[in-house]
């Protein structure tokens, strides 16, 4: 079954039915919340808010590990993560989604691997593409089908947070060739590499990044944050019945 990470902005998937509140407990300690099994018309999937249920845990305090672990416990095997994201450059940028190509981790200090002497074995994944490349062509099939449009060639910096950027890091960032800037796709994508899940990430743009603008980053993001929502809306529609 498909398992759909939530992020900002998607704490609930609306319209939908919760038909099973799973509470998992995991040998890495608690996920984010219970998982939340969702019927939608064509068909399900499990869905777990990353930052709780109350949106409380902030991007380094969030246990991957466990998050991970409990979608596999759950026997998904395709994990689709949505993650709000800050446009580097001028495209992508407010209101568009993106289906992340590559990655740079620019965080620090989180537990990132299974393989740390408890349970997990020494495992040293390879992580070009960080992506599943199959699963991402199936996503943005999808997207294709049901009329929204992805940018399918964005680089993804994502950083310690919570706070936001500098201008001085987002013009490094730039530099290293990223497009795009978050806070949570690392340790994720490389833990659900290790677990064996078919992972890819649909950004939705909602501000530009610090330094590129003038303007509240705050107002960017109540702005576009809604629209960027019902796009990926229509996308998990059109993925849980594919
Ligand atoms: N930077 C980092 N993470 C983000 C941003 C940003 O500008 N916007 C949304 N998540």
């Amino acid at each position: 079954m498909l398992g759909v990470i939530g992020g900002t902005g998607l704490n609930q998937v609306e319209g939908v039915e919760i038909i099973e509140t799973r509470s998992l407990s995991t040998p890495w300690g608690q996920p984010s919340a219970p998982a939340q099994r969702l019927r939608w018309a064509q068909g399900e999937c499990w869905f777990l808010p990353r930052h709780g249920e109350g949106h409380t845990l902030a991007p380094h305090r969030i246990n991957y590990r466990a998050n991970i672990h409990a979608l596999r416990l759950l026997g998904v095997r395709r994990v689709l993560a949505v993650a709000a994201v800050g446009g580097i450059a001028p495209s992508p940028g407010p209101g568009d989604l993106a289906l992340v190509e590559d990655l740079i981790d620019y965080t620090w200090g989180r537990a990132h691997s299974f393989a740390d002497g408890l349970a997990g074995p020494l495992q040293h994944i390879e992580f070009a593409p960080p992506f599943d490349p199959a699963w991402r062509a199936q996503v943005a099939d999808c997207a294709t089908r049901c009329g929204v449009p992805l940018v399918t060639d964005a680089v993804l910096g994502v950083t310690q947070g919570p706070r936001l950027e500098t201008a001085a890091e987002i013009r490094r960032l730039a530099k290293d060739g990223c497009t795009l800037v978050g806070m949570t796709t690392m340790p994720e994508a490389a833990l659900a590499k290790e677990a064996g899940l078919s992972y890819a990430t649909l950004a939705v743009v909602v501000n530009p990044a610090a330094g590129t603008t003038d303007g509240s980053i705050h107002a960017a993001i109540e702005a576009s944050l809604g629209a960027g929502m019902a796009q990926v809306h229509r996308v998990l529609e059109a993925l849980v019945g594919a």
